[in-house]
């Protein structure tokens, strides 16, 4: 079948359309276009995602970047098609808070065809609400005109389940149980799944997602929004550099990497940043080459020692890391070297195009979703910004 899947729970607007296929055991998926507007310029002057603004350049970009999913797809067909007078009083309710998006909606589904796509799987959460509900309202508005059947998705789960994306189209067959790692601007967890739908949360951050303590971090240091790849970059020079170090020149602690629990907690790492910061007062760019290094290895530390203490504990087949953290070359291959030599465990990360927010994944959570569960009612489809796996 094929999917035309949306994303807008944070700061990326983005649609594919991905043909689908196989059942739940072994799907497999190709992708036919990806089409993708990142916000960073707008959110980069606030230094973080700006709710409103989000919602805004969702609205303005949804339509332009459908119809160039369509194209890329060759899905498009133009034909001069009025909508109803009544449908149209239907949309502008449906689409009340966000004029714009109604405006080029109307003016772009007057002249296409009803485009060849079985389903729409929307994100409707975990995310930032205004920006959920764009996405949601504009997967309600596609099915009001053309009567295509919707699925709400879990944008967590699509994380995981990106690694079922090959560049091909393969199938891929994971073997559970599988032990999950959600590392993301919002998540850090650990989580079993006895199969693909059913998880139990072990272990989670107490305080700032890893993603969000690199962001932090990167601020704190002056480097541009969004952090992870900037800090990275700097910690990269470092490594060329000094390939080992015996003592790090500006030590950070590796918080709960001991405790028997399975949880996490970053924000210790990033105090311990500023008042290194602080002493310093202006660091040199090798200096700040040297904290980053160190607060890259210290973060890579901690997930992979607690990683595989839940390994060790739980004994599934497979390990599946997710989340915008694992586009990171460094923890990338931390991780590779970790499961290298156990033949226990197979590790799946996802390609670095499709660690971080994406439509694609969303394609893939909503078969999932779509093959145990069937469609949703759009009716009483809603955005849900705490929705956890
Ligand atoms: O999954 P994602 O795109 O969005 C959320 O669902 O949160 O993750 C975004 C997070 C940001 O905090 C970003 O700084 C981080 O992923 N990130 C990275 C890298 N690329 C993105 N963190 C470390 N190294 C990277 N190369
Ligand atoms: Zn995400």
């Amino acid at each position: 079948m094929i999917i035309l899947s949306i994303e807008t729970s944070c700061d990326e607007t983005a649609i594919a359309i991905v043909e689908a296929n196989g059942d739940i055991k072994k799907p497999n998926f190709k992708l036919l276009s990806h089409s993708l507007i990142s916000q960073i310029d707008i959110h980069a002057k606030y230094g973080g995602v700006f709710p409103s603004e989000a919602k805004r350049a969702h609205a303005e970009n949804l339509v332009p970047i459908f119809a160039e999913a369509l194209q890329k797809a060759k899905k498009e067909v133009r034909i001069s098609r009025p909508i109803s007078t009544e449908k149209k009083a239907q949309l502008k309710k449906l689409l009340e808070r966000e004029p714009v998006l109604f405006e080029k909606l109307i003016s772009y589904a007057e002249t296409i065809e009803k485009p060849e796509v079985d389903m729409i799987s929307v994100t409707k959460g975990p995310g930032l609400p205004p920006a959920l509900w764009v996405g949601v309202n504009f997967a309600k508005a596609l099915n009001l005109i053309w009567d295509i059947p919707v699925v709400g998705a879990n944008h967590m789960e699509g994380h995981i389940l990106s690694v079922l994306v090959t560049k091909d189209g393969d199938e891929k067959n994971i073997e559970f149980p599988a032990l999950s790692l959600l590392i993301s601007g919002g998540h850090t967890e650990l989580v079993i799944m006895s199969d693909i739908e059913n998880t139990e949360k072990i272990g989670q951050t107490k305080d700032d997602a890893v993603g969000e303590a690199f962001d932090k971090v990167a601020r704190m240091m002056g480097l541009s929004y969004p952090g992870g790849i900037s800090l990275h970059v700097l910690a990269r020079e470092h490594r060329k550099d000094f390939p080992i170090v015996e003592k790090p020149d500006f030590p950070l602690p590796r918080p709960m990497i001991h405790t028997p629990d399975f949880d996490f907690s970053f924000s210790g790492i990033k105090t311990a940043v500023l008042y290194t910061l602080k002493k310093i007062d202006s660091p040199t760019e090798k200096q700040k080459q040297s904290i980053a290094r160190e607060f890259e290895d210290a973060v890579t530390e901690v997930l992979v020692k607690k990683t595989k203490k839940a390994l060790d504990k739980y004994n599934p087949k497979s390990l599946i890391i997710g989340g915008g953290v694992i586009a990171n070359p460094y923890i990338r291959e931390e991780f590779s070297k970790m499961t290298k030599d156990r033949d226990d465990v197979t590790l799946y990360i996802p390609d670095r195009n499709l660690a971080t927010d994406n439509a694609v994944m969303i394609a893939v959570a909503g078969y999932r979703q779509m093959l145990t569960r069937g469609f949703d009612n759009p009716q009483t489809l809603v955005a849900e910004s705490n929705l956890s796996l």
